[in-house]
């Protein structure tokens, strides 16, 4: 059976490699690479006149689908109704959730253009497997011309209780779209809670309205990534970056500059725990890595120019000539890169404030040295922390917490550090990318066909 991937973003061949693209399109790269099959979605690109057939390029068993998107798509369906409304609404942040019909109509109507130019490429037997929460109507329209395929929907961000959900306008029609999905994936039992219990206490609903919903956190290339980081000791980005930092001590983090990522907030735990420990002075650094996201959308610019002040203030006063505690670059890296510096990293500090999973932190454990590994800081409303019980859970909103936690991680014994990173790494053996994806396959091609004409 051929797979059919459908994501907004599509990483495409040429920028392999890079990151910047958040750990959905990673790990689907990585799901794909083994497997094959074709990945269809936006190609990042906006034209006046989208064509209304997709570009294909095959590259080894991936075969790469790619549809441009009109102006007023990319306004109305990505930075509109996605990422003014679902995503802070999904991410429990009613403050910022901007509703607009117009956004909400264009959402719909990218929904239906996606589903009009992939339906024209199916084949019969294609399995369907549609990620994250911009294509939430997506099988619905595939269902309204006539497409039978078993069709499955992966929810990469966090699913939110029904009384934050139920406030967004819209939400009614999402739920009801969800059905037309014969398997809807979340992370988290959390997540899969609050989504069955938003079927239940919906008006007019009842548990048994619900898809058939499972929990089942997104892993990561393990192995590979393990490797990248044995081999990034001779990377000269690295080599330079560790040469300079001499005797001191590393922190690290790496985040998309989103706010769901509690970055400011991380910089400020960082600034109290050098306020805590006067000694620590001049001997650790916090090296955070964010490369700019959505600046289009006015909180995120915003955010920017909020870590940048937060940043100037804290190393303007606790910094000397001879050392910054900060070192903050907007900027995107190679995984090799990343998996280098994790690697030399002492602490991995992955303290959103809310999260469907967080790769980073998997990332950060699977690049240590057994015999030396580093500690990592977790925050406990990543979904990664249902799984990594063996990290410092944090609670992010918490700054002297935080600062406590880095305290922690920088004086724990060789031991207790290896007996920890032992049990998280091998979860993230057995519970790898194709351990996912081939659960995920076997769940869909073994549930009940909702979709039978
Ligand atoms: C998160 C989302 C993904 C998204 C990524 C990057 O990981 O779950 O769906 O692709 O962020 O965001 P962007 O808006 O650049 O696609």
């Amino acid at each position: 059976m051929r797979l059919v991937v459908v994501s907004n973003r599509v990483s495409a061949p040429d920028r392999e490699g890079k990151i910047g693209v958040g750990g959905l399109a990673v790990a689907l790269r990585a799901a794909l690479r083994e497997r094959g099959g074709i990945w269809f979605g936006w190609s990042g690109r906006v034209a006046a006149a989208p064509a209304e057939h997709p570009q294909i390029v095959q590259r080894g068993k991936v075969g790469y689908a790619v549809v441009d998107i009109a102006p007023i798509d990319r306004d109305e369906y990505y930075l509109g109704f996605a990422n003014r409304a679902l995503w802070p609404n999904m991410h429990y942040r009613l403050g910022l959730t901007q509703f607009s019909r117009a956004e909400f109509s264009g959402y719909m109507r990218v929904n239906r253009r996606f589903a009009l130019a992939l339906a024209a490429i199916i084949q019969p037997d294609d399995l369907v497997w549609v990620h994250d929460y911009h294509l939430i109507p997506f099988a619905a329209e595939l269902r309204r011309l006539g497409i039978t395929n078993r069709i499955g929907y992966f929810h990469h961000i966090p699913w939110p209780p029904i009384d934050v959900f139920g406030a967004l306008p819209g939400s009614d029609d999402l739920l009801a779209a969800l059905k037309a999905y014969d398997l809807v994936g979340v992370q988290t039992e959390r997540d899969a809670g609050n989504l069955a219990r938003s079927f239940a206490e919906t008006p007019g609903g009842t548990p048994d309205a619900a898809p058939r919903i499972i929990a089942l956190p997104i892993g990561i290339d393990t192995a590979a990534f393990r490797i990248a980081a044995q081999r990034a000791e001779s990377n000269s980005v690295v080599a330079r970056t560790m040469s300079e930092l001499g005797a001191r001590r590393l922190v690290i983090g790496v985040d998309r500059l989103d706010y769901s990522k509690g970055i400011v907030e991380r910089l400020e735990s960082f600034e109290r725990f050098m306020i805590s420990n006067p000694d620590r002075r001049g001997n650790v650094m916090l090296l955070q890595i964010s490369p700019p996201s959505r600046s289009e959308v006015l909180e995120y610019e915003q955010l920017g120019r909020q870590t940048d002040e937060t940043l100037g203030r804290i190393n303007s006063t606790l910094g000397d000539p001879s050392w910054m505690p900060i070192r903050f670059v907007k900027r995107a890296y190679t995984h090799a890169v990343l998996a280098g510096l994790f690697r030399n990293a002492a602490v991995g500090l992955v303290t959103p404030m809310r999260d469907g999973m967080n790769l980073v932190a998997k990332e950060y454990v699977a690049a240590q040295r057994p015999d030396d590994p580093g500690v990592l800081v977790l925050s406990r409303f990543a979904g990664a922390a249902a799984q990594m019980r063996e990290a410092l859970i944090v609670n992010p909103f918490d700054k002297f917490e935080v600062a406590e936690a880095i305290s922690t991680a920088l004086l724990m014994p060789k031991d207790e550090r290896i007996a920890r990173w032992r049990v998280l790494f091998d979860g993230l053996c057995r519970q790898d990318i194709g351990w996912w994806t081939q659960s995920f396959v076997d769940a869909l091609t073994g549930s009940a066909n909702a979709a039978a004409p």
